[in-house]
C-alpha cells in the first residue's frame, strides 16, 4: 500500500522558527567550492533535524535510514514512501540547512524521465531543495535532465551502497589504477553534467584529493579526504549508537552506552516503585470558591 504525505511546513512545525525562514540555498552551497568546509550530517527525524540544523550547512535524508531506522540489511529495500515521509519531517524540523533527499534504489535508474517523476514527487511532498542519486558517468544524462528542469542534484560516486550486490561489499574503491581512473572519470562526468555538489564515498585518500582538485563543484567526503570541500557522516555513527564503527567514522560520543544506562535506571526505578514520585504526579486541586 502506498501512502501520500502532503507538505504543510507552514502550519505543522513542532517548534518555533524565526520568521521569515532564512535557509541556505543551493547556489550558496555551490559557491563554497574551495571555501569554508561544508558541514553535512544525515537526519531522518524532525527532532534530530532541529538539533543539527544550527550546526550544519546541509542535512541529508539518506537512504541509510533503511539500516539506521528500519533495521534493513542494505539500502536496496528502501522505498520512495519512506524517503518522502522522513524528508518532510526533516524539512519541518529545520530552517537553516539545505535539505537533500536520497532517491531510493529502483526509483530513478531506468531513464531520465523516471528520475524526473521521482525527484519531482520528492520535492513536492517534502519541500527539500535537492535530491541525491548514486552513480557516475552512467547517470550524467539524468543529472543534466534534472538540473535543466529545476531539480538540483547532488551526485554520489565512489562507493555507492545501492550497488552493494554488484560491488560485492563496502570496501574502499580506487585501489587499482583502472578503478582509480574510472572513478576520476565519473567525478568529471557528473560535474560536467550539472551536479551542484557530489558526495565522494569510500575512496583511497589520494583519489578524494584528486577529484576535489579536478571538479568545479564542491566535493563532500565520507571516507575520502580532508581535502574535500566538506564532510558528511551518518549521524548515528558519529554519535556512537552502533557497536560497529567503520574506519572512516570518528565517534564524537558514546550514545549507545548512555542510552543503555538511562534505560537501566528507568527499569530499576519502575521495579522498586521509586518512579513515579510526587514530582511526576498530578495532585487534586483544592476546589475554587
Ligand atoms: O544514505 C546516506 O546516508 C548516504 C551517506 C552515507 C552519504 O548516502
Amino acid at each position: 500500500m502506498s501512502t501520500t504525505f502532503t507538505l504543510d511546513t507552514a502550519t505543522s512545525r513542532a517548534h518555533p522558527v524565526p520568521e521569515p525562514i532564512r535557509r541556505l540555498t543551493v547556489p550558496a552551497i555551490a559557491a563554497r567550492k574551495g571555501g569554508d568546509p561544508i558541514v553535512m550530517l544525515t537526519a531522518y527525524t524532525a527532532r534530530m533535524a532541529q538539533i543539527f540544523d544550527r550546526h550544519c550547512d546541509m542535512l541529508l535524508v539518506g537512504d541509510s535510514l533503511g539500516q539506521v531506522i528500519y533495521g534493513l540489511d542494505t539500502t536496496v529495500h528502501v522505498t520512495l514512501e519512506m524517503m518522502c515521509a522522513h524528508g518532510a519531517a526533516v524539512v519541518r524540523g529545520s530552517y537553516h540547512a539545505v535539505v537533500v533527499v536520497d532517491l531510493p534504489f529502483g526509483s530513478y535508474e531506468a531513464s531520465p524521465q523516471q528520475a524526473f517523476e521521482t525527484a519531482a514527487r520528492v520535492m513536492k511532498e517534502t519541500g527539500a531543495a535537492a535530491v541525491k542519486l548514486e552513480g557516475g558517468a552512467v547517470m550524467a544524462e539524468t543529472i543534466t535532465f534534472l538540473s535543466q528542469r529545476g531539480i538540483p542534484v547532488v551526485a554520489h560516486i565512489g562507493l555507492t551502497p545501492q550497488a552493494v550486490n554488484a560491488l560485492g561489499g563496502y570496501g574502499a574503491r580506487g585501489r587499482s589504477e583502472a578503478e582509480y581512473e574510472k572513478i576520476l572519470g565519473d567525478a568529471r562526468a557528473v560535474d560536467a553534467a550539472g551536479a551542484f555538489a557530489m558526495v565522494v564515498e569510500g575512496v583511497v585518500e589520494p583519489l578524494g584529493r584528486a577529484i576535489t582538485a579536478a571538479v568545479k563543484c564542491p566535493t563532500i567526503g565520507i571516507g575520502a579526504s580532508p581535502a574535500c570541500d566538506g564532510q558528511v557522516l551518518v549521524a548515528e555513527d558519529m554519535l556512537g549508537l552502533f557497536e560497529r564503527t567503520p574506519r572512516f567514522v570518528r565517534r564524537f560520543d558514546d550514545l549507545a552506552a548512555r542510552i543503555n544506562d538511562a534505560a537501566a535506571q528507568y527499569a530499576a526505578a519502575v521495579r522498586d516503585r521509586s518512579f513515579p514520585d510526587a514530582d511526576q504526579l498530578y495532585a487534586i486541586k483544592p476546589a475554587v470558591k
